[in-house]
């Protein structure tokens, strides 16, 4: 079965069949999936930890998302405490660093993904991470940042990897697993496929990012979890192993990481 590491189940996308959408998910071999808090608004981060109360399949994140990071203030700062020590509630994030869109400023950026950090490590809790953009260069500094905060004591993801092979091995010695998205599936895949298939199995997971990031033959449509399975398909192609083999060990890194037997 299938794990779908990251996906955006509180988007107003799917207000109108969410319980469809899980369930069709369910019938093409994905029975987890990890609802990020952020990226849909600070208040976003609520519903994911309600969804992840109500729905046995459904664990959550709460964070801020680079782009909201102009938007943490004491208030949101508050309500994300009380959120994380929910229930259920198995990493922080997504946070990160995001230089190619700067919908925050570099410096707020950088200090809210810091205090994200500093959560992971008190609260011993993984981190999903998102990183974008090269000038300037946001992946050496998020490692920086991460590295400086966390001391090495709490693991994390980087989640819908476009970076490179080099960067890649960087993370995984620092503690990393990485994630691939239905980016992987592009016909111009701007040599992905290449960083992934060099890459040891035993520190990947699969994610849609729904409901963006549709594989192709999707494009251009909302993507949903159940779409996760076409992305393991490539990453079993790359790795020329089978499928079932990929799932397995994709959503077992993603059990170890997010320590979801004891959530
Ligand atoms: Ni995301």
């Amino acid at each position: 079965m299938w794990l779908d590491s990251h996906c955006h189940l509180v988007a107003g996308e799917f207000d109108l069949d969410r319980a469809a959408t899980l369930d069709r998910a369910c019938k093409a071999g994905v029975d987890t999936f990890i609802a990020i808090g952020s990226g849909y608004g600070i208040a976003g981060n609520a519903r994911a930890v309600e969804l992840a109360a109500a729905d046995p399949r459904v664990f959550a994140t709460v964070g801020v998302h680079p782009h909201e990071a102009k938007e943490f203030d004491d208030e949101a700062r508050t309500l994300l405490e009380e959120l994380i020590a929910r229930p259920r509630v198995v990493a922080v994030g997504e946070c990160g660093l995001d230089y190619h869109y700067m919908n925050s400023d570099r410096e707020v950026q950088r200090a809210v993904f810091a205090e994200q950090a500093a959560t992971a490590r008190s609260r011993k809790m993984p981190a999903t991470i998102h990183v974008r953009g090269d000038e300037p260069n946001a992946f050496d500094e998020l490692l920086d940042i991460w590295q400086t905060e966390t001391r090495g004591e709490v693991e994390g993801v980087l989640h819908c990897y476009t970076g490179t092979l080099e960067f890649a091995q960087r993370a995984i010695e620092a503690g990393f697993y990485i994630s691939f998205s239905g980016i992987l599936t592009f016909k111009n895949d701007r040599g992905l496929r290449e960083v992934a298939k060099a890459l040891p199995l035993e520190r990947l997971m699969v994610e849609t990012d729904a409901p963006l990031l549709a594989p192709q033959g999707f494009r251009g449509k909302r993507n949903e979890p159940a779409h996760v399975a076409l992305v393991g398909e490539v990453l079993a192609a790359l790795h020329e192993m089978p499928a079932e083999e990929v799932a397995r060990t994709t959503s077992e890194n993603a059990r170890t990481l997010f320590r979801l037997g004891d959530a």
